[in-house]
């Protein structure tokens, strides 16, 4: 018989739609079907070490599952094991230099979890929450992860909630694009996020029918683009639209960062290159250009049915690992069927990229998409 009676779960970095889908599928499955006691954990680690700690009933996910966001909040800046110094008022407290101080307070965390009589813990988080929660895992806390990100970029599942939620919303974001460019004759570059994984990019540019796809994984050609697109305007079609990952950069150049956050685990904020590709396309090709960057839009709203069911799984399966007593695992999606990883295994990995010789990019090619190579 397990052992297992009262359950946390928390939802760390940033949010993705899915995870209240997840958080219902977690709280129906373990009061329903295993009578246990479930503690939400607000703002992620955060939360963990500040004890802020709620009762999740079913009355708490009722009317959730559609909703993108997370009822329990999220922080992408409360790693527990690096954490930033605090003076009395509250004040990151920094060196001589101005840098901030760190230290590792993960044993609060431990000892927060025991006075809460928590037996295991369920982590909804992309690779920086799920590093701590790996941490967490070889501290000896009974630790479920449960893989999320739009990026789609995780080792060891081949699918994150949240990934096709966003690729509808980039998908719809070209269609709107494209009457605007059509209307005008105008070269439109799209930025879409995803980090160093052009996933999001690749599927979003062939949903939304781009005329080049520009990716992490590929390293651009900006002549190559404009060749393709004034080749097509010779034929006569007079308006391009370029997909531009927020990681993509060029051959022999650099990514484009628009922010550092010092306070953040995940300091790096890519942004800005679909403007740059944008001025470059317009002086190479002769016609006017203009860039779009869809931003956050494509982390909020509705989730989608596809999401919805995909983490109505990954809560259920999460809760049926810990019953088993699989802890220090992740929940996984290998080909249609749930099952588990190792933490260790997906944190010691190298994210998972878009293959430059893979079918889809070799599809895309056949269908006249450039990659700028
Ligand atoms: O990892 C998910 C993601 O949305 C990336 O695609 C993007 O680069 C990043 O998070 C943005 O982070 P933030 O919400 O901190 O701006």
């Amino acid at each position: 018989m397990s052992e297992i009676k009262r359950v946390a779960i928390l939802t760390g970095g940033g949010d993705c739609p899915g995870l209240n889908a997840v958080i219902r599928a977690v709280v129906k499955t373990a009061i329903v079907k295993y009578g246990l006691e479930v503690v939400g954990i607000r703002r992620g680690y955060h939360g963990l070490y500040h004890k802020d700690f709620i009762n999740l009933t079913l009355d708490n996910v009722q009317e959730i599952l559609s909703e993108g966001g997370t009822i329990l909040k999220s922080s992408n800046k409360d790693n527990l094991f690096i954490y930033p110094i605090r003076d009395e008022n509250d004040n990151i407290v920094r060196d001589k230099d101005g840098k901030i101080m760190y230290h590792d307070v993960s044993d609060v965390a431990v000892e927060n979890l025991k006075e809460a009589g928590i037996d295991a813990l369920f982590i909804l988080g992309g690779d920086g929450t799920l590093t701590s929660g790996r941490d967490f895992a070889r501290k000896g806390v009974n630790v479920i992860g449960i893989p999320k990100t739009i990026d789609n970029d995780l080792a060891e599942t081949d699918y994150t909630f949240g990934f096709d939620t966003a690729i509808s919303v980039v998908t719809d974001s070209f269609d709107r694009i494209r009457t605007t460019a059509k209307s005008h004759g105008r070269i439109m570059c799209v930025e879409v996020m995803g980090r160093g994984a052009g996933w999001l990019t690749l599927h979003g540019g062939i949903a939304g029918a781009a005329d080049a796809i520009l990716i992490p994984e590929i390293p651009y050609d900006i002549n190559k683009v404009a060749e393709k697109i004034k080749s097509d305007m010779a034929n006569g079609k007079d308006f391009a639209i370029v997909a531009v990952a927020e990681g993509a950069k060029p051959l022999g150049g650099d990514i484009v960062i628009s922010k550092i956050r010092e306070d953040s685990p995940d300091a790096i904020r890519l942004g800005g290159v679909s403007a740059i590709v944008a001025d470059q396309l317009e002086a190479l090709c002769g016609a006017e250009a203009r860039s779009t960057i869809l931003g956050h839009t494509q982390r909020g709203g509705n989730t989608s049915g596809h999401d919805r069911v995909l983490s109505s799984r990954y809560g259920y399966a999460a809760v049926e690992l810990a019953m088993e007593g699989k802890f220090g695992n992740i929940v996984a999606l290998h080909g249609d069927e749930m099952t588990y990883a190792s933490l260790e295994d997906v944190i010691g990995q190298k994210t998972k990229n878009v293959d430059p010789n893979g079918e889809l990019v070799q599809m895309a090619k056949a269908l006249g998409v450039c990659f700028g190579d």
